[in-house]
């Protein structure tokens, strides 16, 4: 079949390591006009092995420039996740030219005994050079195997840093005056929330809610495992914070994600400075199969970076998650199709757009009058399946016949999300990017991220459902190229 041309499986907008293996992102911190990611890395294989912290950089959140490791192993251990910050009160006296330091709090990995304690590490160069503290570690370890992943904010009412931090079962918090000295001020956790695997990654900020001037606390936390549709899932709570403790407001087990392949997501630090946005960023893969994916010679994928929304419905507080403004200017306006009268299907046969990979559609559908529909994009070959069904409330993906799907199970099982119409209507954003789809539901107030990977291109895209009604009112189907700017 002449149309069945291989596929590359790499994104084109997400973020990827050029090669060998990358899992969670870290450090993620903006600083004189520049987002920096770091990541766990293992430069010498594409399976997880000593950890290192790559690092690359953006001004625009999608074309990253790699910087090379940043950190590498030492006798204090492997250097597994953690976050940074700027350190503009110079509090922990690393400052030595005109530039604010910036502080990485990292976790040092004992490959011997798991032992894991926290420990520094800083760049008074803009982040091009770091250095380790010689002080190392700041935090010793209590004698609990799990005892990881830090993540450091400055909180202005009590003029401390605060460092959340992911212990076995619960997340603890300490505090400091300069990065150096904590003291333990609370934990939370046990007994809440999901509590299927290790909570690892925590992340704790403010956040306004949207249309009025309250703050309120969001604490990510993922769990490895134990997510929602099996393997590793990230959850949220919300609540508040005075510097010491943390209330939890949630009655019921909120996820960041309810795909399968969002996972160790946290939040960029110091965006205030900027325009005071919130913006997330999750390695889009599962532990349960992530050693085991089809891609060559490279292996692991981020999320797109997502802006945190904080919103009230029907007297809850509930996280809507969009795509940051900037992939707009990805978007070609010659490569796009617009639908606006309203259908009983849509059928994209040997479409460029689809073929080419990388787009976003936008669907609204009116749900009222219909049971079900299904979206099916492949090339006759292979194909993944995203269904409604009324009845039963969900949202499932289905990725067993999209190709390259027997190196696990659980990657062939169904995926499904519990979703409620809005208004009568279900709102759809699928953003595809070769090997990946991130469906963003009703404003984003649901999200499923999954990979799919196939031996050759998709071509086609089609909308059906069993009912006679028209019930797409709008279909929009735009490219999404890497060199658009
Ligand atoms: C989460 C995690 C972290 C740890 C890192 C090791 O995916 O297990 O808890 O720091 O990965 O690479």
């Amino acid at each position: 079949n002449p149309v069945l041309k291989h596929r590359n499986l790499r994104p084109l907008f997400h973020y990827s390591p050029q090669e060998n293996w990358m899992n969670d992102p870290n450090g993620m911190v903006y600083y004189d006009g520049v987002y920096h990611l770091f990541y766990q890395y293992y430069p010498d294989g594409t399976n997880w092995g000593p950890m290192h912290w790559a690092h690359t950089v953006s001004t625009d959140l999608f074309h990253w420039e790699d910087k090379g490791i940043a950190l590498y192993p030492d006798d204090m251990g492997y250097i597994f996740s953690g976050s940074a910050v700027v350190d503009k009160n110079n509090t922990a006296g690393f400052k030595s030219n005109d530039n604010d330091p910036l502080v990485a709090i990292f976790t040092h990995h004992k490959s011997n005994n798991g032992l894991q304690t926290q420990s520094l590490a800083y760049s008074t160069d803009k982040g091009e050079t770091w250095t380790k503290y010689e002080g190392n570690p700041v935090l010793e370890n209590p004698g609990i195997v799990d005892f990881r992943d830090p993540k450091v904010i400055w909180h202005e009412p009590t003029q401390k840093w605060i460092m959340t931090l992911a212990v076995l079962d619960h997340v603890s918090f300490y505090s400091s005056p300069n990065l150096i000295d904590w003291h333990l001020e609370s934990e939370f956790g046990a007994g809440r929330g999901a509590q299927g695997g290790v909570w690892e990654c925590p992340d704790l900020f403010p956040l306004q809610v949207e249309g009025s001037d309250e703050i309120k606390w969001v604490l990510l936390v993922s769990i490895n495992p134990g997510g929602p549709n099996g393997g590793s899932a990230t959850q949220y709570f919300i609540g508040s914070f005075d510097g010491t403790t943390f209330t939890s407001e949630n009655n019921e087990i909120k996820w960041v994600d309810n795909g399968i392949d969002n996972y160790a997501g946290v939040t960029w630090s110091n965006i205030s400075e900027k325009d005071g946005r919130r913006i997330f960023l999750g390695w889009m893969s599962n532990w349960i199969y992530a050693g085991a994916t089809p891609t060559e010679g490279w292996r692991g994928e981020m999320t797109i970076p997502l802006e945190l929304k904080l919103i009230q419905k029907n007297d809850q507080y509930l996280l809507a998650f969009e795509a940051v403004a900037e992939l707009n200017n990805l978007m070609s306006d010659d490569d796009v199709l617009i639908i606006d009268t309203p259908q009983k299907s849509i059928e994209l046969e040997n479409n460029s757009i689809v073929e080419y990979g990388s787009y976003w559609a936008e669907i609204e559908m009116e749900t009222e009058n219909i049971n079900d529909f299904e979206i099916k994009t492949g090339n006759g070959l292979e194909s993944i399946f995203i269904r409604f069904d009324k009845v039963n409330s969900t949202l499932s993906i289905d990725r067993s016949e999209c190709g390259i799907s027997d190196f696990d199970q659980l990657f062939k099982k169904e995926i499904k999300c519990d979703i409620q119409p809005s208004e009568g209507k279900i709102v759809l954003d699928l953003i595809v990017d070769q090997s990946s789809l991130e469906i963003l539901i009703n404003g984003g107030e649901k999200v499923m991220t999954v990979l799919f990977f196939s031996e050759y291109k998709y071509n086609s895209f089609s909308i059906s459902g069993s009912s006679n009604n028209s019930f797409i009112k709008y279909f929009k189907i735009n490219s999404i190229q890497k060199s658009v700017n």
